[in-house]
């Protein structure tokens, strides 16, 4: 195991309890961290990266104590936080040598070489002379993890790094990461997008509410979401009464009333059929149902 965590919680100094006893191995390879806003993933993340020291509970990367060693952990960690922005004065290929310098390399012929490399893998060698705080969106994402990925790091972290980019950089972005993982790299990526994760992770955890509320694969979701989701055609006073008491999923117009999907855990009548699940299905029974009455 790459990563192992061991009845890790962790509150805030305010008292907000943002973990709650997780245990978790994660292997090599690409590892989805999955959950809604709120859900601890970047707590999560921050106490990896040694940012912050958890309350309580036991983490080994890579053989290393999050505790004690931080500076082994640290040296073979590359981080890309959510909120990640660059200093203005920085033109792209300037940024990216100011953070290999920071991460100890300091002959500047092989840096320089490094430099480059990094940004022809990322696609932003052509834009080396720009100003890094006014690239795109997805621009800027690939540039922070050109940061991230410059010191040949076996573990990466990335929180939330497709949020607000449009499908194609959204795709991109992914392929990117799907490219740098390997048997010898480990990376983390959280999201509270399904599709990031059916289409780039087949290994995979997800969070709600600081806990771990499934760990497996997208294709182990869906299989216990089986049978849980129900297809009905209904007028609009049954339509009403449904959405008090139902998880809505979709809504499409049919004849007068509406062709609805529910996730719940047994028929709601109206004459639902069974329906086969999908990952956004899964997502929603995972977080609002599963463990309610
Ligand atoms: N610095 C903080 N102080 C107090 N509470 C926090 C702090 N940061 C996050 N939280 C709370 O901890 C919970 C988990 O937050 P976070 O880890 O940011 O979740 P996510 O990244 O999944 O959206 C949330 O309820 C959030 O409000
Ligand atoms: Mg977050």
């Amino acid at each position: 195991m790459s990563i192992s965590i061991k009845g890790l919680s962790h509150y805030y100094p305010n008292g907000k309890r943002a973990l709650t006893d997780i245990n978790l191995e994660i292997p090599s390879g690409m590892f989805g961290l999955l959950g809604p806003n709120g859900a601890g993933k970047s707590t999560l993340m921050r106490i990896l990266v040694t940012l912050m020291e958890p309350t309580e509970g036991q983490i080994d990367v890579c053989g290393y104590d999050i505790r004690t060693q931080r500076k082994e952990v640290r040296r073979i960690l590359g981080y890309l936080p959510q909120d990640f922005r660059f200093f203005a004065k920085y033109k792209v290929r300037e940024f990216l040598e100011y953070a290999a310098a920071l991460t100890g390399m300091t002959n500047s012929s092989e840096r320089g070489k490094a430099v480059d490399a990094m940004l022809e893998q990322v696609g932003l060698y052509e834009a080396r002379d720009r100003y890094a705080q006014n690239l795109s969106g997805g621009m800027k994402r690939r540039l922070g993890i050109a940061q991230a990925l410059i010191h040949k790091p076996q573990i990466l972290v990335v929180d939330e790094p497709t949020t607000g980019l449009d499908p194609e950089e959204r795709i991109r972005f992914r392929n990117l990461l799907s490219e740098a993982s390997s048997k010898d790299t480990t990376i983390i990526l959280s999201t509270h997008i399904v599709g990031d994760i059916s289409s780039s992770c087949t290994e995979m955890a997800m969070l709600n509410q600081g806990q771990v509320m499934f760990r497996g694969s997208p294709a182990g979701m869906l299989k216990e979401t089986e049978g849980k989701v129900w297809r009905m055609q209904v007028t609009n006073e049954q339509y009403a009464e449904i959405n008090q008491k139902y998880a809505v999923i979709s809504t499409i117009p049919h004849g007068l009333g509406w062709d609805l999907q529910v996730v719940a855990k047994e028929s709601p009548g109206y004459g639902a059929v069974s329906y086969p699940p999908n990952l956004e299905h899964a997502y929603v029974y995972f977080t609002e149902i599963r463990d309610k009455e």
